[in-house]
Parts: structure tokens; C-alpha cells; sequence
């Protein structure tokens, strides 16, 4: 019998997409299903998707796994009706490692650069030269160095930038001074030229970035935020900013998105705002991925991405 495949999408071009990058590599019988209503009911080996419709599993049984099409899991582990039983599956990088890599970079290198500055002298017509900062002291910390933090650091790394990572048991990286533990938090913060969140949101570190912990960094630091909106408190963020505490931040990720209009940040000067486009999912990359660790399910071995639920990622 086919392995029967359930895709949950907002948009049908993607889910399309999906069946045909599944068939490429599996013959399965793939079932597509938009999210904004229950499917009819069906009984599926496995299911796709990134925010299933709220009555989904009541719809779709008979599942062996939940392959998550994105990264991060938070929305899944908040989902009303999510199976106990059923593991969840996330990617790991399929592509995105790159992209996160290249979004980061060129976020840090404005700020070593002073771009923002020189784009400033611009405006009003001035021509100086201003002091740039020492590579050697201009340390970037990585909060979260998994699988995009650590891609994310070698490519720091290969600029030449001190890169210092948290994380949230021990870890080692080429190059990267790894700390970890709770405790030893306002030490890597104190530390971080450029603040780079790369964590999964969980009760532990929603709301972890507030006025308290940008106070830890050093005056004039800068923050870049691709992991969830959810970890910092964007009242805290505006306040700190304009206290001249943070010279800015880039934010890919917002508690509310899209982005309200009216917001803050919208407007804010010293914010950088994109509409959670960091790390994109590639549907060919993506598939191959979630089509290879289906054929290791099937035949009995493990696979790697599964969602430790207790800890939230
Ligand atoms: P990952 O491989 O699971 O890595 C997560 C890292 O965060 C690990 O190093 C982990 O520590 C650390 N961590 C977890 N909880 C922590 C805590 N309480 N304190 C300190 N560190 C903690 O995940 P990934 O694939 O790199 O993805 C990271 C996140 O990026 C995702 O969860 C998602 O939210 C976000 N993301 C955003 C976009 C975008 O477009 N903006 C795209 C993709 C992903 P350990 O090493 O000790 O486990
Ligand atoms: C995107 O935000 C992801 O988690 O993949």
C-alpha cells in the first residue's frame, strides 16, 4: 500500500509543490488540505504543514509522525488539539542555514561598517571619516547555537569576528567560545557587541530579552532577532534603544505578525524590520529531507529533528 501523505497550506501552489517534490522521491499518495478548514476525515501515515487548522487531528489519524515545514515547533507545541502521541519532526537547515547565514551577516557587517552612520552623514551632505570599531573586540554572541546558530557562527568566524556562543546545555564549536547555563547569562551578555537570537521559543526563554538583560550589554550594542518574537519584549526593546542603552536592532520576528500597523518599530529609526524572511522554506530541499527520513521511519530507524517535547524544541 501507498504511504499516504496529508500537506496542510495555506496556499495551493505551495501544497502542489510539495506533492510533486514527495513524488520525486516517494511513491505516496499525497493529500492536500488548506488550512483554513478541517480536511475531511482520512486516515494518513504522515502529515506536513506548519500551523495545522485548530480541529486538524481530528480530521487526519492513523499518524507516525507530524513533519513540521519549518524550524521552530512553538506553534505546533501551543496547537489545541496535537496528539501526545504523535511525534513531531522539524527540519534541520534543508537550505536555511545559508540564508540565516547571509541575513545575519550583512546585519552585523552594517553596524561594523557604520553604515547607518555613513547613510546619516549622507543625508545631510557630510563628508568624515569615522573611527570603525576593532574586529578583534567586536564580539558576536549567538544565543542558540543549533543547527542555524552554528552555520550562522562559521560564517562570522570566516570574517574574522570573535564569536561567542550560548547555549542551553554545553556545546563546542571550531573557533567559537561555547558558554552555557543560566547562570553565566549576564556574562555572555556583557560581552556582545551584536546580539544574535537564535533560540526556539519556550517557557523558557519567552520574554527573556527585557530591560534587565539590555542592560547586561554593552552601551551602543545592537541586536538582530531571527528566532521568535516571543523572546523579547518589545517595549523593553523601544525603551532601550531610546535610552541610547541599544544603538538598534534588525528584527526579522515579531510577537504579533504580521507587524501591526501603527507599531513602533514600523516607524522607529533605528529599527530594522523584515517580514519574517530570514530563513525561507525551500519546498525541494524541504521535501527531500522530510522524503528521506520517511523512508528511514518506514524502515524501522531513527531520524533526526524529533521534537523533544517536554524541553519545547
Ligand atoms: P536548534 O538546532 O534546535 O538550536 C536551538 C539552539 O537554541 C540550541 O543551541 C539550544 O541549546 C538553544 N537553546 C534552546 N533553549 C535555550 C535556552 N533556554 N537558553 C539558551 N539556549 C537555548 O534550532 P535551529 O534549527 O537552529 O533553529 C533555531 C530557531 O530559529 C527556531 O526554533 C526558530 O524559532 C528560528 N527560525 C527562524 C527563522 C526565520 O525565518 N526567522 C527560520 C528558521 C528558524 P542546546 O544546544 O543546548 O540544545
Ligand atoms: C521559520 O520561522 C522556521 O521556524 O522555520
Amino acid at each position: 500500500m501507498k504511504t499516504r501523505i496529508v500537506v496542510t497550506h495555506s496556499s495551493e501552489t505551495v501544497r502542489q509543490r510539495w506533492g510533486q517534490e514527495l513524488r520525486r522521491h516517494l511513491d505516496a499518495d499525497v493529500v492536500p488540505c488548506d488550512v483554513a478548514s478541517a480536511p475531511a476525515p482520512v486516515r494518513a501515515d504522515y502529515a506536513i504543514g506548519w500551523r495545522p487548522h485548530d480541529d486538524f487531528f481530528k480530521a487526519v489519524t492513523g499518524l507516525k509522525a507530524y513533519f513540521s515545514t519549518g524550524a521552530g515547533v512553538d506553534f505546533l507545541m501551543r496547537h489545541p488539539g496535537f496528539p501526545a502521541t504523535v511525534p513531531i519532526v522539524r527540519l534541520e537547515n534543508a537550505g536555511m542555514g545559508v540564508q540565516m547565514a547571509e541575513y545575519c551577516l550583512h546585519a552585523v557587517l552594517r553596524s561594523f561598517r557604520l553604515a547607518a552612520e555613513y547613510e546619516a552623514q549622507q543625508r545631510e551632505g557630510v563628508w568624515r571619516t569615522l573611527e570603525p570599531p576593532a574586529r578583534d573586540t567586536f564580539t558576536i554572541g549567538v544565543f542558540g547555537i543549533g543547527v542555524l546558530g552554528s552555520e550562522v557562527a562559521r560564517h562570522l568566524r570566516a570574517f574574522g569576528f570573535p564569536v561567542l556562543a550560548f547555549s542551553r546545555g554545553a556545546r563546542s564549536e571550531p573557533g567559537v567560545e561555547c558558554i552555557s547555563g543560566e547562570e553565566r547569562l549576564p556574562e555572555f551578555l556583557a560581552r556582545c557587541r551584536v546580539l544574535i537570537l537564535l533560540a526556539p521559543l519556550t517557557p523558557a526563554t519567552a520574554d527573556l530579552f527585557d530591560a534587565k538583560r539590555f542592560a547586561m550589554l554593552p552601551r551602543g550594542a545592537w541586536l538582530i532577532n531571527v528566532a521568535r518574537g516571543g523572546l523579547v519584549v518589545e517595549e523593553d526593546l523601544v525603551a532601550a534603544i531610546d535610552a541610547g542603552q541599544l544603538a538598534g536592532a534588525t528584527l526579522d520576528v515579531f510577537r504579533t505578525e504580521p507587524l501591526p500597523p501603527g507599531h513602533p518599530f514600523w516607524s522607529h529609526p533605528k529599527v530594522r524590520v523584515t517580514p519574517h524572511v530570514s530563513a525561507r522554506t525551500l519546498v525541494a530541499e524541504s521535501a527531500r529531507q522530510v522524503a528521506d527520513k520517511i523512508l528511514l521511519l518506514e524502515s524501522g530507524k531513527p531520524v533526526g529533528g524529533v521534537v523533544d517535547r517536554t524541553r519545547g524544541y
